[in-house]
């Protein structure tokens, strides 16, 4: 298995980072101009993991039932599901990341996750149909790929549906979840949506100045910036993944008042910049299928992605270094399994889904030298 490298001084950060921005958390720290985005049947969260472990405990989804879930996947996924006490199926889709094959049981899975990775659907309308008519739960978790025309005022979705808009997502309000429901089961799920907490007012705050820090501080890194995020996450200034806080966040799950304004204020132009970074996605895609990559990443009006996503088979490990030494950041999302494999049966062929995708930035505040950087760094690795 491939080693993450990690990147290298404030610009590889600041690639990565540039996923908020600071004025906006500003704006938001002093509540100026905050608009009100109403979409009804929306529901909050501080993360989408948390909005899935609610929507399954709404359910009465829990110990020993099971759920399907694509293995290339993140383990904010698994985490949810896993404490409930649910038994996961893992199944594997083909090398687009497309048409998913669910494990024959005797009984269907309780939950099956469709996954929409890098603008992918793990699974197609007759398969999730199929599970519907044998009673499973359908949730979409379009986390790592939702698009411009989902933040719609009249947009609507057929299963509940998930959002991230966790720092790495392609909007972020540095934690925070969305799960959207059918207009059918919002009444019912507003019920036990009422009964949750909310962050309290101090830790939304200490969120959202973490979030003003690290977005004015690593935007455009150097290396001095690059010096002020190690104090700063000495200091526990630094964003952490909600997984850090999990036992907090559960009886917490719903976000404060600075975040759902930030979060509200983000979404009233999530098209614009989902467009944008849809752009800058086929740019890039354009130049990589040039220099003889196949991508897989796909984007539309309703599917963005913050990474273009690529195969690359051969010499990784030389392209991640080329692409540090010019500062880009690239990932290697998703290069192990999610859960540990000694402990759950893996689908057969499942070293197949692995080490083989990159990804890069092609977030909708990348400037066009962003860009031309990363093309450069991809012409010389094949030149
Ligand atoms: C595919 C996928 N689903 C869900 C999540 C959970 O998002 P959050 O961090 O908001 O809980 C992630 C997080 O990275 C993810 O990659």
């Amino acid at each position: 298995m491939i080693k993450r490298t990690p990147s290298r001084w404030g610009g590889g950060v600041a690639l990565l980072w540039n996923g908020v921005e600071a004025k906006d958390v500003l704006r938001n720290l002093f509540n100026v101009g905050a608009v009100s985005y109403v979409n009804s049947p929306y529901f909050e969260f501080d993360s989408a993991r948390n909005g899935l472990f609610h929507f399954l405990k709404s359910h009465g989804i829990g110990k020993g039932d099971k759920v399907a879930v694509l293995l290339f996947t993140c383990d904010a996924v698994t985490d949810a599901i896993l404490d409930l006490g649910c038994d996961i199926v893992f199944y594997s889709c083909d090398k687009q990341l497309e048409n998913g094959r669910i494990p024959e049981t005797t009984n269907p899975p309780k939950v099956i996750i469709e996954q929409v990775t890098f603008g992918r659907r793990s699974l197609n309308d007759e398969i999730l149909q199929k599970y519907v008519a044998q009673g499973s739960i359908i949730v979409c978790d379009k986390s790592l790929s939702y698009g411009p025309n989902d933040f719609t005022a009249d947009a609507t979705v057929k299963y509940p549906t998930l959002f991230s808009f966790e720092a790495s997502k392609s909007l972020t309000v540095g934690w925070g979840g969305i799960l959207a429901l059918p207009h059918a089961q919002s009444k019912e799920f507003s019920k036990y949506y009422d009964t949750l907490r909310k962050v309290d007012t101090i830790s939304d705050l200490h969120r959202n100045i973490v979030l003003y820090l690290n977005a004015a501080n690593i935007k455009n890194g150097s290396k001095v910036k690059f010096l002020f995020w190690l104090l700063a996450s000495a200091l526990r200034l630094k964003r952490r993944s909600s997984r850090s806080s999990m036992a907090y966040s559960r009886s917490h799950s719903r976000p404060g008042k600075r975040t759902s304004q930030l979060l509200q204020t983000t979404l009233a132009s999530a098209e614009e910049k989902l467009f944008l970074s849809n752009a800058i996605h086929d740019d890039l895609k354009k130049h990589l299928e040039e220099n003889g990559f196949q991508v897989i990443s796909s984007v539309d009006v309703s599917c963005s992605t913050p990474r273009i996503t690529f195969i690359c088979e051969n010499n990784r490990n030389c392209l991640i270094a080329k692409l540090a030494e010019h500062n880009v950041e690239c990932g290697t999302w998703f290069d192990l399994p999610p859960v540990d494999q000694r402990v759950w049966s893996l689908p057969d062929g499942w070293e197949n889904m692995f080490s083989k995708y990159l990804n890069l930035p092609c977030h909708y505040t990348l400037t066009s030298e962003k860009v031309s950087k990363i093309k450069e760094a991809i012409n010389e690795f094949t030149s």
